[in-house]
């Protein structure tokens, strides 16, 4: 029943965002589709984060960071996140912004939250944030992932 339990979700069109976060000594991003938004009144969004990725243990209660949408011309930024590089090398990228908490200036959007609560459940934990700030660029092309490849 996995294989079919994975074959539907691969037939979803899911919107891809980069996930950035630093503490002050550490910093990480990597791409994420199982994002949704939460409520409007507080603004608030959800991710789900395997607790054995690298960004896993900055995502504390009250931490920074932020949920890069990206657009479909984002693609090798979606790479780099998922795995094409590790670590510090996923930031070589120009269009960070490593001012604050990092985020990626040509996103489609970038919303800015405080971690408000975790929720660790089997392999994942539910990484729920409250919106600070937003920018919206008025593009509406977001980057769409399905059947395990990007949609150009
Ligand atoms: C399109 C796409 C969506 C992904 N969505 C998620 C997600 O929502 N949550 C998650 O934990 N990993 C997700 N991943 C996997 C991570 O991006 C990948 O494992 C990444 O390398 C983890 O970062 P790390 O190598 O620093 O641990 C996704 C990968 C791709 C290609």
């Amino acid at each position: 029943m996995k294989e079919k339990f994975l074959e539907v979700l691969r037939t979803t069109k899911q919107n891809v965002f980069v996930l950035a976060a630093e503490n002050g000594e550490q910093r990480h991003a990597m791409t994420v589709s199982s994002v949704f938004s939460l409520s409007l009144d507080p603004m608030s969004m959800a991710v789900s984060v395997n607790q054995s990725a690298g960004i896993h243990d900055l995502l504390k209660v009250n931490s920074k960071f932020s949920l890069n949408l990206l657009t479909s011309e984002q693609v090798n930024i979606a790479e780099i996140c998922s795995g094409s590089e590790e670590g510090q090398i996923r930031f070589n990228h120009p269009d960070w912004n490593l001012t604050e908490v990092p985020f990626l200036e040509n996103a489609q959007s970038n919303l800015f939250c405080t971690c408000k609560k975790t929720v660790p459940l089997y392999s994942h934990s539910l990484i729920i944030g409250e919106v600070d700030n937003l920018y919206h660029s008025g593009k509406i092309n977001p980057l769409i992932y399905q059947d395990g490849k990007y949609e150009k």
